[in-house]
Parts: structure tokens; C-alpha cells; sequence
């Protein structure tokens, strides 16, 4: 990953909640990016790419299920944000196919269908899965959650974890699952 300046990792806290607060304005950022044509896009969208799938997977194997432990009334809204991050992923993987970003109408078009997609899933997770954090989840749990979310993603994103190939195996893993 080369060019991503804000999210988590420029986030002065180590509150779980707050990372990944800080994540999904950075998502937003770097959409507004990509909808700029005078942009590299293709540079961008490898970003936002590796950070996207870092980001749901680290909250996938560390936050999701402490928060299942310490709220288990909240179990279907949890089940809930693992299906739609294999809905995201499919998204993604329709537009790293893109075979030209110059394509402007295929590209956009594409572009329209994953920000509309993560566009939900950030509504519904800030609402849902992080005010049960806020209510269940003690200040000390939630630090320790975050370094443990951080430790997760980071080590992924050295991977370059949104490489086509990698986010195809993940959209065959959601199907297998019965997410998608
Ligand atoms: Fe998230
Ligand atoms: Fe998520």
C-alpha cells in the first residue's frame, strides 16, 4: 500500500470504535478520489482496495466476535455486517475488473455499485455493531480491541490483500458460506 494518508493508522487513539471511525472516513476520501477522472485511479483503487479488505477482515477476527461475546442479544446484526463485507468484496472485484479505468462509463458505473454497497454497511455498522461496542464493550477492552484490530490489518496490509486474485478467493469463501 503506497498512498494512504488518514484512516487508522493517523488515528491518536487506540479506542477500537474510534479506528474504525477513522477507517470509514477514510474510505470516503479515497471515493472522492476515484470519482475524479483527472485522478490515477488505478493507484487509488489499489489503496482502497487493500485497506477495505484489511479493514473488514481485522474487524471479522478481532471485533466482531468480542462483540459477540460481551452482547450476544447482538448476534444477527453481526452475521448481518460478515454478509455484507462479502457483498463489498464483490463489488470491489467487478471493479478491479475493469479492464481499462479509462473506461469512464463502465468504471463509474461499477464505482456507483460499491459505494453504494459500503455506503450501507457503514451506516449500518456505525449504527448497529459500534453503539453496541460503545454500550457493551468497557474503555480497556475497547483499547486493548483496537491495538489487537490494528495488529490484524496491518500485518494484512503488508500482503497487498486487495489484489484481484485475493478478493476473488474471498467472494468464492462468501459463497461457500451462503453470504452471497
Ligand atoms: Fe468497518
Ligand atoms: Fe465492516
Amino acid at each position: 500500500m503506497s498512498d494512504v494518508h488518514g484512516g487508522a493508522d493517523a488515528a491518536s487513539t487506540e479506542d477500537v470504535v474510534e479506528l474504525i471511525l477513522a477507517d470509514h472516513r477514510e474510505f470516503e476520501r479515497l471515493f472522492r478520489l476515484l470519482r475524479n477522472r483527472e485522478e490515477d485511479r488505478a493507484a487509488v483503487l489499489s489503496d482502497l482496495a487493500d485497506l477495505l479488505v484489511a479493514h473488514a477482515e481485522a474487524e471479522e477476527r478481532e471485533v466482531y466476535p468480542a462483540l459477540r461475546r460481551r452482547a450476544p442479544e447482538e448476534a444477527d446484526e453481526i452475521d448481518h455486517g460478515s454478509e455484507e463485507h462479502a457483498e463489498g468484496h464483490e463489488a470491489l472485484l467487478a471493479l478491479l475488473q475493469v479492464e481499462d479505468v479509462d473506461d469512464h462509463d463502465t468504471f463509474e458505473e461499477r464505482l456507483e455499485d460499491l459505494v453504494e454497497s459500503l455506503g450501507h454497511h457503514i451506516d449500518e455498522e456505525e449504527r448497529d455493531i459500534l453503539n453496541a461496542a460503545r454500550e457493551h464493550v468497557p474503555d480497556d477492552e475497547r483499547d486493548r480491541l483496537g491495538r489487537a484490530f490494528l495488529a490484524v490489518r496491518d500485518d494484512l496490509l503488508a500482503g497487498s490483500p486487495g489484489d484481484a486474485r485475493n478478493v476473488g478467493r474471498l467472494v468464492q469463501a462468501g459463497k461457500e458460506r451462503g453470504d452471497l
